[in-house]
Protein backbone atom coordinates (compact mmCIF):
# COMPACT_ATOMS: atom_id res chain seq x y z
CA UNK A 1 0.00 0.00 0.00
CA UNK A 2 2.86 2.25 -0.44
CA UNK A 3 2.87 3.44 -3.87
CA UNK A 4 0.53 5.41 -4.64
CA UNK A 5 0.99 4.71 -7.98
CA UNK A 6 0.00 1.20 -7.85
CA UNK A 7 -3.33 0.84 -7.75
CA UNK A 8 -6.61 2.62 -7.88
CA UNK A 9 -8.74 1.65 -4.51
CA UNK A 10 -10.00 -0.05 -3.39
CA UNK A 11 -7.26 -2.56 -2.37
CA UNK A 12 -7.62 -5.96 -1.24
CA UNK A 13 -7.00 -7.01 2.60
CA UNK A 14 -6.83 -10.67 3.85
CA UNK A 15 -7.93 -10.57 7.60
CA UNK A 16 -6.91 -13.65 9.48
CA UNK A 17 -9.07 -14.91 12.54
CA UNK A 18 -11.79 -12.83 11.12
CA UNK A 19 -15.11 -15.00 12.44
CA UNK A 20 -15.03 -13.18 16.13
CA UNK A 21 -13.13 -10.39 18.24
CA UNK A 22 -10.33 -8.82 16.80
CA UNK A 23 -9.95 -10.09 13.94
CA UNK A 24 -13.81 -9.39 13.13
CA UNK A 25 -12.99 -5.66 14.02
CA UNK A 26 -10.44 -5.20 11.47
CA UNK A 27 -12.96 -6.38 9.10
CA UNK A 28 -15.70 -4.12 10.09
CA UNK A 29 -13.35 -1.09 9.49
CA UNK A 30 -11.45 -2.20 6.31
CA UNK A 31 -15.12 -2.96 5.10
CA UNK A 32 -15.97 1.04 6.03
CA UNK A 33 -12.91 2.22 4.22
CA UNK A 34 -14.62 -0.15 1.10
CA UNK A 35 -11.33 -2.45 0.63
CA UNK A 36 -11.93 -5.96 -0.69
CA UNK A 37 -11.78 -8.28 1.72
CA UNK A 38 -10.74 -11.96 2.00
CA UNK A 39 -11.90 -13.36 5.21
CA UNK A 40 -9.71 -16.40 6.73
CA UNK A 41 -10.80 -18.06 9.85
CA UNK A 42 -11.31 -22.23 11.10
CA UNK A 43 -14.68 -21.36 12.06
CA UNK A 44 -16.72 -21.88 9.10
CA UNK A 45 -20.68 -21.53 10.96
CA UNK A 46 -19.09 -18.14 12.83
CA UNK A 47 -16.90 -17.04 9.43
CA UNK A 48 -20.28 -16.90 7.12
CA UNK A 49 -22.10 -14.73 9.78
CA UNK A 50 -19.60 -12.37 9.72
CA UNK A 51 -18.97 -12.40 6.39
CA UNK A 52 -22.60 -11.82 5.68
CA UNK A 53 -23.37 -8.92 8.47
CA UNK A 54 -20.34 -7.40 6.50
CA UNK A 55 -22.62 -7.02 3.38
CA UNK A 56 -21.68 -10.42 1.93
CA UNK A 57 -18.98 -8.78 -0.64
CA UNK A 58 -16.12 -10.60 0.97
CA UNK A 59 -14.40 -13.88 -0.29
CA UNK A 60 -14.66 -16.48 2.20
CA UNK A 61 -11.91 -19.61 3.38
CA UNK A 62 -12.08 -21.77 5.88
CA UNK A 63 -9.22 -23.10 7.35
CA UNK A 64 -6.35 -23.23 9.56
CA UNK A 65 -3.02 -20.36 9.50
CA UNK A 66 -1.22 -23.81 10.75
CA UNK A 67 -1.97 -25.26 7.57
CA UNK A 68 0.34 -23.81 5.00
CA UNK A 69 -1.80 -24.90 1.98
CA UNK A 70 -4.50 -23.32 3.43
CA UNK A 71 -2.81 -20.24 3.84
CA UNK A 72 -2.08 -20.59 0.39
CA UNK A 73 -5.84 -20.94 -1.02
CA UNK A 74 -6.63 -17.63 1.00
CA UNK A 75 -3.85 -16.11 -1.24
CA UNK A 76 -4.93 -17.50 -4.47
CA UNK A 77 -8.32 -16.94 -4.18
CA UNK A 78 -7.62 -13.17 -3.40
CA UNK A 79 -5.50 -13.28 -6.89
CA UNK A 80 -8.74 -15.05 -8.43
CA UNK A 81 -11.49 -12.61 -7.05
CA UNK A 82 -9.47 -9.20 -6.85
CA UNK A 83 -6.60 -9.59 -8.69
CA UNK A 84 -3.98 -9.76 -6.30
CA UNK A 85 -3.21 -8.55 -2.19
CA UNK A 86 -2.08 -5.33 -1.30
CA UNK A 87 -2.14 -5.99 2.68
CA UNK A 88 -2.84 -8.44 5.41
CA UNK A 89 -3.89 -8.44 8.84
CA UNK A 90 -3.18 -11.51 10.41
CA UNK A 91 -5.54 -12.23 13.90
CA UNK A 92 -5.92 -16.00 14.15
CA UNK A 93 -4.56 -16.98 17.63
CA UNK A 94 -5.28 -19.07 20.61
CA UNK A 95 -4.89 -18.19 24.48
CA UNK A 96 -3.60 -21.10 26.30
CA UNK A 97 -2.30 -21.92 30.16
CA UNK A 98 -0.06 -23.48 31.96
CA UNK A 99 3.77 -23.23 33.57
CA UNK A 100 6.55 -25.01 32.35
CA UNK A 101 5.40 -27.91 34.42
CA UNK A 102 1.87 -27.82 34.09
CA UNK A 103 2.17 -27.62 29.85
CA UNK A 104 1.67 -30.50 27.87
CA UNK A 105 4.13 -30.98 24.88
CA UNK A 106 0.75 -31.27 23.23
CA UNK A 107 -0.66 -27.85 24.44
CA UNK A 108 2.98 -26.20 24.06
CA UNK A 109 3.02 -27.59 20.57
CA UNK A 110 -0.65 -26.57 19.56
CA UNK A 111 0.11 -22.74 21.10
CA UNK A 112 3.14 -22.34 18.88
CA UNK A 113 2.12 -24.10 15.58
CA UNK A 114 -0.82 -22.03 15.78
CA UNK A 115 -0.09 -18.51 16.91
CA UNK A 116 4.28 -18.59 15.66
CA UNK A 117 4.43 -20.67 12.67
CA UNK A 118 0.68 -19.70 11.92
CA UNK A 119 2.09 -15.96 11.45
CA UNK A 120 5.16 -17.28 9.52
CA UNK A 121 2.81 -19.39 6.78
CA UNK A 122 0.27 -16.39 6.47
CA UNK A 123 3.55 -14.21 5.74
CA UNK A 124 4.89 -17.22 3.61
CA UNK A 125 1.69 -17.21 1.34
CA UNK A 126 1.28 -13.76 1.03
CA UNK A 127 4.82 -12.12 0.89
CA UNK A 128 4.96 -12.95 -2.92
CA UNK A 129 1.73 -11.45 -3.97
CA UNK A 130 2.86 -8.38 -1.24
CA UNK A 131 6.15 -8.01 -2.70
CA UNK A 132 4.25 -7.62 -6.41
CA UNK A 133 2.33 -4.76 -4.94
CA UNK A 134 4.71 -3.28 -2.46
CA UNK A 135 1.66 -3.98 0.23
CA UNK A 136 1.95 -4.09 4.33
CA UNK A 137 1.36 -6.86 6.74
CA UNK A 138 0.42 -5.90 10.17
CA UNK A 139 0.78 -8.91 12.79
CA UNK A 140 -2.06 -8.99 15.66
CA UNK A 141 0.84 -9.60 18.55
CA UNK A 142 -0.21 -8.82 22.61
CA UNK A 143 1.15 -7.11 25.31
CA UNK A 144 2.31 -10.30 26.16
CA UNK A 145 4.81 -10.16 23.71
CA UNK A 146 6.71 -7.83 25.83
CA UNK A 147 5.86 -8.65 29.19
CA UNK A 148 3.83 -11.78 31.40
CA UNK A 149 0.92 -12.97 32.97
CA UNK A 150 1.81 -15.59 35.18
CA UNK A 151 0.85 -19.45 33.82
CA UNK A 152 0.75 -18.40 30.51
CA UNK A 153 4.01 -19.91 29.42
CA UNK A 154 3.32 -20.86 25.59
CA UNK A 155 1.52 -17.93 24.80
CA UNK A 156 3.92 -15.90 26.16
CA UNK A 157 6.44 -17.13 24.32
CA UNK A 158 4.09 -17.29 21.14
CA UNK A 159 3.83 -13.73 21.28
CA UNK A 160 7.41 -12.30 21.87
CA UNK A 161 8.24 -14.79 18.85
CA UNK A 162 5.78 -12.76 16.97
CA UNK A 163 6.97 -9.67 17.75
CA UNK A 164 10.54 -11.05 16.77
CA UNK A 165 8.50 -12.44 13.06
CA UNK A 166 7.68 -8.15 12.75
CA UNK A 167 11.49 -7.04 13.16
CA UNK A 168 13.52 -9.75 11.43
CA UNK A 169 10.98 -10.09 8.33
CA UNK A 170 10.77 -6.12 8.15
CA UNK A 171 14.58 -6.15 7.54
CA UNK A 172 14.50 -8.47 4.71
CA UNK A 173 11.50 -6.75 3.19
CA UNK A 174 12.14 -3.30 3.47
CA UNK A 175 13.90 -4.09 -0.22
CA UNK A 176 11.32 -5.42 -2.02
CA UNK A 177 8.88 -2.64 -0.43
CA UNK A 178 6.80 -4.48 1.99
CA UNK A 179 6.06 -3.04 5.36
CA UNK A 180 5.78 -5.33 8.20
CA UNK A 181 3.87 -4.08 11.76
CA UNK A 182 2.74 -5.19 14.46
CA UNK A 183 0.17 -4.41 17.04
CA UNK A 184 0.17 -5.21 20.81
CA UNK A 185 -3.54 -4.95 22.33
CA UNK A 186 -3.83 -4.96 25.83
CA UNK A 187 -6.98 -6.59 27.07
CA UNK A 188 -9.65 -6.26 23.95
CA UNK A 189 -13.42 -7.40 24.73
CA UNK A 190 -13.71 -10.72 22.66
CA UNK A 191 -14.79 -14.42 22.84
CA UNK A 192 -10.76 -14.92 23.89
CA UNK A 193 -11.26 -12.32 26.20
CA UNK A 194 -14.64 -14.07 27.47
CA UNK A 195 -13.60 -17.45 27.99
CA UNK A 196 -10.01 -16.60 29.44
CA UNK A 197 -12.09 -14.56 32.36
CA UNK A 198 -14.84 -17.83 33.09
CA UNK A 199 -11.28 -19.43 33.34
CA UNK A 200 -11.38 -17.44 36.98
CA UNK A 201 -13.36 -18.65 39.94
CA UNK A 202 -14.58 -15.11 40.73
CA UNK A 203 -14.92 -13.76 37.16
CA UNK A 204 -16.79 -10.55 38.34
CA UNK A 205 -14.09 -9.56 40.16
CA UNK A 206 -11.18 -10.29 37.61
CA UNK A 207 -14.17 -8.80 34.89
CA UNK A 208 -13.31 -5.20 36.86
CA UNK A 209 -9.60 -6.13 37.54
CA UNK A 210 -9.34 -6.05 33.80
CA UNK A 211 -10.87 -2.81 33.61
CA UNK A 212 -8.66 -0.83 36.05
CA UNK A 213 -5.22 -2.06 35.21
CA UNK A 214 -5.54 0.15 31.90
CA UNK A 215 -4.75 3.71 32.97
CA UNK A 216 -7.72 4.89 30.39
CA UNK A 217 -10.08 2.89 32.56
CA UNK A 218 -11.25 0.03 30.79
CA UNK A 219 -10.51 -2.55 28.03
CA UNK A 220 -10.65 -2.02 24.64
CA UNK A 221 -13.26 -2.69 21.97
CA UNK A 222 -12.09 -4.84 18.44
CA UNK A 223 -12.36 -1.69 16.26
CA UNK A 224 -10.20 0.23 17.83
CA UNK A 225 -7.27 -2.10 17.39
CA UNK A 226 -8.94 -2.43 13.53
CA UNK A 227 -8.36 1.31 13.53
CA UNK A 228 -4.60 0.89 14.29
CA UNK A 229 -4.37 -1.82 11.88
CA UNK A 230 -5.97 -0.08 9.33
CA UNK A 231 -3.80 3.22 9.41
CA UNK A 232 -0.75 0.72 9.56
CA UNK A 233 -1.95 -0.61 6.34
CA UNK A 234 -2.63 2.31 4.65
CA UNK A 235 -0.23 4.72 2.80
CA UNK A 236 -0.08 7.19 5.76
CA UNK A 237 2.61 5.00 7.70
CA UNK A 238 4.38 4.69 4.60
CA UNK A 239 7.86 5.53 6.82
CA UNK A 240 7.10 2.73 9.52
CA UNK A 241 8.06 -0.50 9.27
CA UNK A 242 9.84 -3.34 11.78
CA UNK A 243 7.57 -1.90 14.61
CA UNK A 244 5.03 -3.34 16.55
CA UNK A 245 2.84 -0.46 18.16
CA UNK A 246 0.99 -1.36 21.84
CA UNK A 247 -2.85 -0.36 21.90
CA UNK A 248 -3.35 -1.16 25.26
CA UNK A 249 -5.19 1.73 26.90
CA UNK A 250 -1.67 3.11 28.75
CA UNK A 251 -1.21 -1.00 30.39
CA UNK A 252 2.30 -1.60 30.25
CA UNK A 253 3.58 2.80 30.57
CA UNK A 254 2.33 2.02 34.25
CA UNK A 255 4.27 2.00 36.03
CA UNK A 256 2.73 1.27 40.24
CA UNK A 257 4.63 2.66 43.48
CA UNK A 258 2.96 6.63 43.26
CA UNK A 259 3.25 7.77 46.71
CA UNK A 260 -0.82 7.79 47.61
CA UNK A 261 -2.77 11.24 49.12
CA UNK A 262 -3.72 11.74 52.49
CA UNK A 263 -7.28 9.96 50.97
CA UNK A 264 -5.39 6.74 50.25
CA UNK A 265 -5.76 7.86 46.62
CA UNK A 266 -3.20 8.10 44.27
CA UNK A 267 -1.68 11.95 42.96
N1 LIG B 1 -8.68 -10.27 23.27
C1 LIG B 1 -7.60 -9.81 23.87
O1 LIG B 1 -7.66 -9.27 25.00
C2 LIG B 1 -6.26 -9.90 23.18
C3 LIG B 1 -5.20 -9.17 23.72
C4 LIG B 1 -3.97 -9.21 23.10
C5 LIG B 1 -3.78 -9.97 21.95
N2 LIG B 1 -4.81 -10.69 21.45
C6 LIG B 1 -4.55 -11.47 20.24
O2 LIG B 1 -5.42 -11.05 19.22
C7 LIG B 1 -5.70 -12.14 18.34
C8 LIG B 1 -7.20 -12.29 18.22
O3 LIG B 1 -7.71 -12.53 19.52
P1 LIG B 1 -9.26 -12.46 19.87
O4 LIG B 1 -9.36 -12.02 21.26
O5 LIG B 1 -9.98 -11.75 18.80
O6 LIG B 1 -9.59 -14.04 19.82
P2 LIG B 1 -10.97 -14.78 19.51
O7 LIG B 1 -10.80 -16.17 20.04
O8 LIG B 1 -12.09 -13.98 20.00
O9 LIG B 1 -10.95 -14.84 17.91
C9 LIG B 1 -9.90 -15.54 17.28
C10 LIG B 1 -10.36 -16.06 15.93
O10 LIG B 1 -9.25 -16.79 15.37
C11 LIG B 1 -9.76 -18.01 14.84
N3 LIG B 1 -8.70 -19.02 14.85
C12 LIG B 1 -8.15 -19.64 15.92
N4 LIG B 1 -7.24 -20.53 15.52
C13 LIG B 1 -7.21 -20.47 14.16
C14 LIG B 1 -6.47 -21.16 13.17
N5 LIG B 1 -5.57 -22.09 13.47
N6 LIG B 1 -6.69 -20.82 11.88
C15 LIG B 1 -7.60 -19.90 11.54
N7 LIG B 1 -8.34 -19.22 12.43
C16 LIG B 1 -8.15 -19.52 13.74
C17 LIG B 1 -10.92 -18.39 15.76
O11 LIG B 1 -11.81 -19.30 15.12
C18 LIG B 1 -11.54 -17.03 16.01
O12 LIG B 1 -12.50 -16.69 15.06
C19 LIG B 1 -5.01 -13.36 18.95
O13 LIG B 1 -3.78 -13.55 18.31
C20 LIG B 1 -4.79 -12.96 20.39
O14 LIG B 1 -3.68 -13.61 20.93
C21 LIG B 1 -6.05 -10.67 22.03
Amino acid sequence: MNDPAKSASPQTVLVTGAAMGIGRGVAEVLTAEGKNLVLFDLNAEALNATAQALGGKAAVVVGSVANLADCERAVQLAVERFGGLDGVSHNAGIQTYGDAVSTTPELWAKTLDTNLTGSFYVAKAALPELRRRKGAIVFTTSVQGMAAQKGALAYVVSKHGMIGLVTGMAMDEAAHGVRVLGVAPGSVETPMLRWAINQDPNPAALDEEIDAMHPIGRRGQPTEIGEVVAFLLSDKASFMTGETVRVDGGMLARIPGAPKKADGKST
